[in-house]
């Protein structure tokens, strides 16, 4: 329910084009709210602001996980923000503390997630991190997989994915037959496309939905070659500063920052369904979101990664 007791967000252009997601029926949006970190370090207050001006952009897709340990303070915003019926509310089960997926971690974790969430049920819940070192746990006889089919049967959630920076996780989900989407991580970015080969492909040929998530690649091509840069949210090596430099002369010369044009690139994908990233308040997420209406064509983007010349590590296993 929309709680009245708030001033309501000032209205902005509805951007965001709704994005149906393949054979589960979901609607959500092309653009997702992550919610891994800045919702630890805002005020509640803060948090309800910036889902208002989610929805009021026509953001429909929250992403979450357990991992984050924000799902109270997102259950407890989300509340007080109105969140609108036709959300879709995504969030993650990953290994326990041992570092193993496991089937009673599953059944746990989902449950305590429904509770901090404030929900009945999940629209999607993903597996969360998992390397092909995992796939055993995960796709073998009485292993995650098994027992989140169960939870689906039992309405916990509606739709299964996987989230991962592991290709060959991915493809191990796609060729499943059981998962309902898959979440690409950082392998399709302005400094690397390797989802695009072969994992992105697949997914489609079985009208799997693609979402993306960290387009910014953590955090170089939100910042720039800044001198602390980051690069999957650590240091960035010098060969990735150098790339990044390269593609935003490239940016420069189009008038556009290169946060932006990172955004764009994932957004202009046709199949890439849903592309998800963080704001910390408001008005960054209704600029960021402006990198719908940035004026940039296939040939811009061959461009910029012609200028990078070659795509940045990123782990694949
Ligand atoms: N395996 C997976 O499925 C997976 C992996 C990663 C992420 N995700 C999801 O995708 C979402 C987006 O990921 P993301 O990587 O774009 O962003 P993120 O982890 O949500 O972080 C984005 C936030 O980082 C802040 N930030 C920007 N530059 C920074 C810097 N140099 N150092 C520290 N913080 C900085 C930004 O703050 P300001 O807004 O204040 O600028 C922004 O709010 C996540 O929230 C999560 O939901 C999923």
């Amino acid at each position: 329910m929309q709680d009245q007791s708030q001033p309501p967000t000032p209205s902005s252009a509805r951007i965001v084009p709704p994005a149906r997601l393949g054979r589960s029926g979901l609607v959500s949006s092309r653009l997702g709210l992550g919610c891994a970190g800045w919702p630890r370090q805002v005020s509640h207050a803060q948090a309800v602001e910036v889902f208002r001006a989610a929805f009021d952009l026509g953001i429909r897709h929250i992403d979450v996980a357990e991992k984050y340990g924000t799902e109270e303070a997102v259950g407890r915003a989300l509340k007080d923000a109105g969140a609108p019926q036709d959300m879709v509310l995504a969030s993650k089960v990953g290994a326990d503390e041992q570092h193993r997926f496991t089937a009673d971690y599953a059944r746990m974790s989902v449950e305590r997630s429904l509770k901090l969430l404030q929900v009945d049920r999940l629209d999607i819940l993903h597996i969360h991190d998992c390397g092909a070192k995992h796939l055993e746990q995960v796709f073998g006889p009485g292993g995650m997989v098994e027992e989140l089919l169960k939870l689906k049967e039992e309405g916990l959630f509606k739709s299964l994915g996987m989230a991962t920076w592991s290709l060959t996780a991915l493809k191990a989900a796609i060729t499943s037959g059981v998962f309902d989407q898959i979440q690409t991580f950082h392998a399709y970015t302005l400094l690397n496309q390797q989802a695009a080969q072969e994992v992105i492909p697949m997914a489609k040929a079985r009208d799997l939905p693609i979402l993306n998530n960290g387009p910014y690649a953590g955090y170089i091509l939100m910042s720039g070659a800044v001198p602390d840069a980051r690069y999957q949210y650590g240091p960035a090596p010098a060969e990735v500063v150098e790339m990044t430099r390269r593609i935003e002369a490239v940016c420069a010369r189009k008038g556009v920052s290169i946060a932006t044009a990172a955004l764009a690139f994932s957004l202009q994908n046709p199949d890439v369904d849903v592309t998800v990233i963080g704001a910390s308040s408001a008005d960054k997420l209704r600029e960021r979101a402006a990198a719908f209406n940035a004026p940039l064509t296939r040939a811009d983007f061959d461009e910029m990664l012609a200028a990078a010349g070659g795509m940045a590590p990123i782990h694949t296993d």
